[in-house]
């Protein structure tokens, strides 16, 4: 997003969020104008700061939700004027983005292109690659084209392919999906509750992952890799992020999200867990 805005977009401004990703002060609304878009994020599928939106909107600002963390969460903020969806966060699909406007007709007929086709095809390598890994374990060619897909993916009107807009609209238990995810966090969250950013769940968050913060996140890290257990890093701003932000860039050094989705079981998430706890009190 960051990338498409600053090609082709105005100038972009931050907020700080704290060590508990929480927008630790509303000053920088003041400096905010009619026509602007404030983007608001729902973290992990958490709901964005609503005052935020509230009063942002009040200064004639549009209010971007960003939900790609938060697909099947629900209760999206009746103020959003766009909210952005990233299906492949949650389900194994190559590509697409779905993004949800609110006021009618705003943007008229917008045309789409496809993607460019080399680059869909090794996005759809990728995740059937990841999924044999899943089942049979050892290849890791996957990752090495994930990070490729990541860093090459194309910037521009693009439309999400139709093998993955038949997959979402045919092909997933969408109330099951949510469901697994729920109880293994709750599993995640009964054990490592003292390093959890968010140990409670409430009602209608659908979480991405599970994000822990803990000092010796590397470390960590990289013994959960030697077992085979991938934690993202959301997100690693240095070069982004104002550097006078440093809750926000100490978090980012701390955290890691956990792995809690529908692939995985309880018994993953108790295994998952001791591993956690083992370096951790070392
Ligand atoms: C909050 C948030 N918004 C947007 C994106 C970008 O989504 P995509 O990679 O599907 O373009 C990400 C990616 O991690 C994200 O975490």
């Amino acid at each position: 997003m960051l990338k498409a805005a600053a090609d082709r977009g105005p100038p972009q401004r931050f907020y700080e969020v704290d060590y508990d990703l929480t927008v630790s002060s509303q000053d920088w609304l003041e400096d905010v104008c009619k026509g602007d878009i404030v983007v608001l994020i729902d973290y992990f599928g958490f709901p964005a700061d609503s005052i935020c939106a509230a009063a942002a909107k009040q200064r004639g600002a549009w209010i971007l939700e960003d939900a790609c963390q938060a697909l099947l969460s629900t209760g999206m903020d009746q103020l959003s004027d766009f909210v952005l969806f990233s299906p492949r966060k949650f389900l194994g699909v190559p590509d697409g983005g779905i993004l949800s406007i609110r006021p009618r007709g705003l943007l008229g007929d917008v045309k789409l292109e496809s993607s460019p086709a080399d680059w869909w095809l090794k996005a759809f390598l990728t995740v059937v690659l990841r999924r044999e890994f899943d089942i049979h374990g050892s290849n890791r060619l996957w990752f090495k084209l994930y990070q490729e897909t990541e860093t090459q993916s194309p910037i521009g009107a693009y439309a999400m392919s139709e093998l993955s807009r038949l997959l979402l609209m045919h092909s997933i238990d969408y109330r099951e999906t949510a469901r697994k995810r729920i109880v293994n966090y709750q599993e995640l969250a009964r054990t490592l509750h003292a390093v959890s950013l968010f140990p409670n769940l409430p009602p209608g968050v659908v979480p991405l992952g599970f994000p822990i913060r803990v000092e010796k996140r590397d470390m960590i890290r990289e013994m959960l890799f030697e077992h085979e257990i991938y934690p993202p890093v959301h997100w690693p701003i240095a070069e982004l992020v104002p550097k006078s932000y440093q809750d926000s860039h100490r978090l980012a050094a701390n955290i890691m999200t956990l792995p809690c989705d529908q692939r995985y079981g309880t018994q993953d998430m108790q295994r998952m867990a001791d591993l956690v706890l083992s370096r951790l009190e070392q």
